[in-house]
């Protein structure tokens, strides 16, 4: 597993996919899937309100209607698939690099030697990885504000250190062999590590914070800023959750670092973000899981405590060699003594928690809360809104008055959407509020998980101990409401979420309010599991990359009522990923040379143009074309129609009835940027006028190959040697580009 492809199933739970249940008449007494079949669906279905322009009941894409009033055009011409080492761009379009891994943010660092040659702790430095990022602008006093000031840091994730390699001058380093992935060892054998590998690629994780300034349109990074700040695998943080209980949470978090469990150490696999409505920003932890290790023969963790790391992905099997990934960061000779490392080894030779680590992986899986003006700030782990594999956290358009939700999606295969509704009222005088503000507004709230129906209805199921689904849950027992919020996974599994084909990123259309959630792709879907949201079961279009859903789907919800607090709301899919020449009931959207794509990853919608944006992070095309970003002008949901597809894979057939939006065209849908050899793109941001975009492009040539005692046979050197050959030259770097442009108009219109 590789820490950022996401691509592990852990749900074995019971519940069933809800579609199972209504064939079992326990909620309704015909399903839609039984409607269609009967041929008598249509007449039904059209009574329901928000399907407008109901087609038949083949495979057709809907017809596309005009853009609705109000919205943009695409500006651009769409660009071809690209298998180039370098990012392509469309006519009149450019490119520049504010920032690359290893990047020093202080002069007193060494420039970056891309040789693995650096001594320093890599404490000072940008990491790598770049992965979700967004903007903050800073006034003339140095506090939080929406105006474009031409002053501004730029909070970036470092999500993985799947290429630590990069490092060091020949590779990772295990038990005095270097020149491979430490992946690549054989059998997990932990062996000894270096002390100084081990800190570099503890410390590369995290986030960094950079002051940016521009000069005439160009933006430049302000090194030796006193807001530059790195926040790293190793920060001290607050556990913050709801004051009823918070002490059963930290009772939770209790190690030998910080026996009270009201802090912990850093953050990990920090993937999509979020940035609130009060100017803060949301690092997200995603496969935070995939870092402990226990060796073999140490003293093993409780039963029940075996049950809950087994739904995380924490050893998948307890105290076997094989575990899910771990980077081994225990493996240093100084581990027994010196807790920076030892605390990655998850055994339990004390007589408490109090005396080891085994709480340690307690500690990850949530949303941190950084405030990005205030170096001094100790970030927060905000407890309430959950723990597991954290994707993004998109807030709702805040309204005076109203209470504010964060959408949130949990990446791992068929794992669930969730929602997180404040408490208190959104109340716009908290702009600029900080961590005070975010007390306010994350620490006290509601959490629910989504029930997507086969009817184009859904349901926001609370995660609450008072429910005896979850009360008397057996396969995990929960102790209380916080252990609900730390085992949100198992809680989920009671209430019978929905199994979704790896929720990653999710989006707010400012227009509308329409909430947006990519489906990156997902490898276990079967024809049997199939299901109203997650409807396809396939095989890759040429046999290269697999089947289930290789190509993965983005859905769409409208909240009951445009209530942010509702518990109930409609869906359907906006886009389904394909291979342009796939057949019909795979290509349901009638995607073209000029707009075709797989596996979408990142997604943002741009205020200034309207635009959605959707990123890629691909492995099913990848044979025909780098990872990407495309142009979507949006519509809403319920502008398309049912549709049945037809599954075939792996000598089973059957139908499922879906709801899909209107067939974009290339008129509404293209493709606006590729990136270089072996990259996901991902990340995303604009200067509030549109004119200046901020794209991540993380782990160019990643499939970076020879890891014998001789020199690295690179796959990419973007972006040292490309269009802007930024240095030095030499290993693939991930980094940050600016796009503006000739004309300085607004960015894809
Ligand atoms: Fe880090 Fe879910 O992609
Ligand atoms: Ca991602
Ligand atoms: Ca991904
Ligand atoms: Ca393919």
């Amino acid at each position: 597993m590789s820490h950022h492809d996401d691509d592990d199933n852990f749900n074995d739970s019971p519940n069933e996919h809800f579609q199972q249940v209504l064939e079992r008449g326990t909620r309704a007494p015909l399903t839609r899937r039984h409607l269609i079949r009967g041929g008598v669906g249509l007449a039904a279905l059209s009574s329901i309100p928000f399907l407008a322009g109901c087609g038949g009941g083949g495979s057709d894409p809907a017809p596309a209607p005009p853009a609705a009033p109000g919205e943009t055009s695409l500006g651009f011409s769409a660009i071809d698939k690209s298998l180039l080492d370098d990012v392509v761009l469309p006519a009149g379009y450019s490119y520049s690099v504010l920032h690359a891994t290893g990047d020093r943010l202080f002069s007193t660092e060494t420039a970056y030697s891309n040789t693995g040659a650096e001594t320093d702790d890599w404490s000072r430095r940008i990491g790598d990885h770049h992965d979700g990022m967004d903007l903050f602008y800073v006034d003339a006093l140095g506090n939080y504000t929406t105006q474009d000031t031409g002053r501004a840091v730029l909070a970036v994730n470092h999500e993985s250190s799947a290429d630590a390699h990069f490092f060091h001058p020949t590779g990772q380093t295990t038990n005095g062999v270097s020149g491979k992935k430490f992946s690549q060892f054989g059998g997990w054998d932990l062996g000894t590590r270096l002390e100084s590998e081990v800190l570099k690629e503890i410390n590369h994780h995290g986030v960094s914070i950079a002051e940016v300034r521009r000069t005439g349109s160009t933006w430049a990074l302000q090194l030796d800023s006193g807001l530059n700040r790195r926040v790293t695998a190793q920060t001290v943080m607050d556990i913050a959750g709801p004051a009823a209980h918070l002490a059963d949470i930290r009772s939770l978090m209790v190690t030998k670092y910080d026996t009270s469990g009201a802090t912990s150490r850093g953050t990990l696999n920090n993937c999509g973000h979020g940035k609130t409505p009060w100017g803060t920003y949301l690092a997200c932890e995603e496969n935070w899981a995939a870092y402990f290790f226990m060796p073999a023969g140490s003293v093993d963790v409780d039963a029940r405590t075996k049950v809950a790391r087994q739904r995380y992905g924490v050893m998948r099997a307890p105290n076997a060699a094989a575990t899910a990934g771990s980077q081994g960061w225990s493996a240093v000779a100084s581990a027994g003594t010196d807790s920076r490392f030892g605390r990655w080894d998850v055994s339990a030779p004390g007589a408490t928690a109090a005396q080891d680590y085994r709480n340690e992986p307690n500690t990850f899986g949530y949303i941190v809360e950084i405030d990005p003006l205030r170096p001094g700030a100790t970030p927060a782990k905000r407890v309430a809104m959950g723990r597991f594999a954290h994707e993004a956290a998109v807030c709702s358009i805040p309204v005076a008055g109203q209470p504010l939700a964060f959408y949130m999606g949990c990446d791992s295969q068929n794992e669930y959407v969730y929602k997180f509704v404040s408490a208190a009222p959104w109340d716009p005088a908290d702009v600029g509020g900080g961590m005070a503000a975010g007390h306010k507004y994350l620490d006290e709230g509601r959490l629910y998980v989504a029930r997507f129906n086969d009817t184009g209805a859904g349901e926001w199921l609370e995660l609450d101990i008072a429910n005896p689904l979850i009360a008397g849950y057996a396969p995990y027992t929960f102790a209380h409401q916080a252990d609900v919020l730390v085992h949100a996974r198992h809680a989920a599994d009671a209430l019978g979420a929905t199994k979704m084909d790896r929720p990653e990123w999710g989006a707010v259309n400012p227009k509308n309010g329409d909430v947006y959630f990519t489906m990156t792709n997902n490898s276990s879907r079967n024809v049997a599991g199939t299901d109203a949201a997650n409807p396809r079961a396939y095989a890759d279009n040429d046999g290269n990359a697999g089947s289930g859903n290789p190509n993965g789907h983005i859905v769409r919800l409208s909240e009951q009522g445009g209530a942010p607090g509702a518990a109930a709301f409609t869906w359907d899919i906006f886009l389904f990923g394909a291979e342009a020449d796939a057949g019909a009931d795979i290509n349901l959207s009638g995607l073209t040379d000029a707009n075709d794509f797989s596996s979408p990853d990142g997604l943002w919608f741009s205020p200034a143009s309207g635009i959605c944006w959707i990123q890629t992070d691909d492995g099913a095309y990848t044979d025909q074309t780098n990872c990407m970003l495309l142009a979507a002008i949006p519509g809403a949901v319920g502008d398309g129609g049912p549709v049945t597809v037809n599954n075939s894979l792996g000598g089973s057939t059957g139908t499922e009835g879906t709801f899909i939006g209107a067939a974009l065209g290339e008129a509404r849908l293209r493709r606006f940027l590729v990136g270089p050899t072996g990259c996901e793109i991902t990340g995303i941001t604009e200067t509030a006028d549109g004119r200046t975009m901020f794209v991540n492009v993380q782990h160019p040539g990643e499939r970076t190959g020879a890891y014998g005692t001789g020199p690295f046979v690179l796959q990419s050197q973007w972006p040292g040697v490309s269009t802007v050959n930024y240095a030095p030259a030499g290993r693939p770097r991930s980094a940050t580009i600016v796009i503006t442009r000739a004309d300085g108009g607004v960015i894809g219109l």
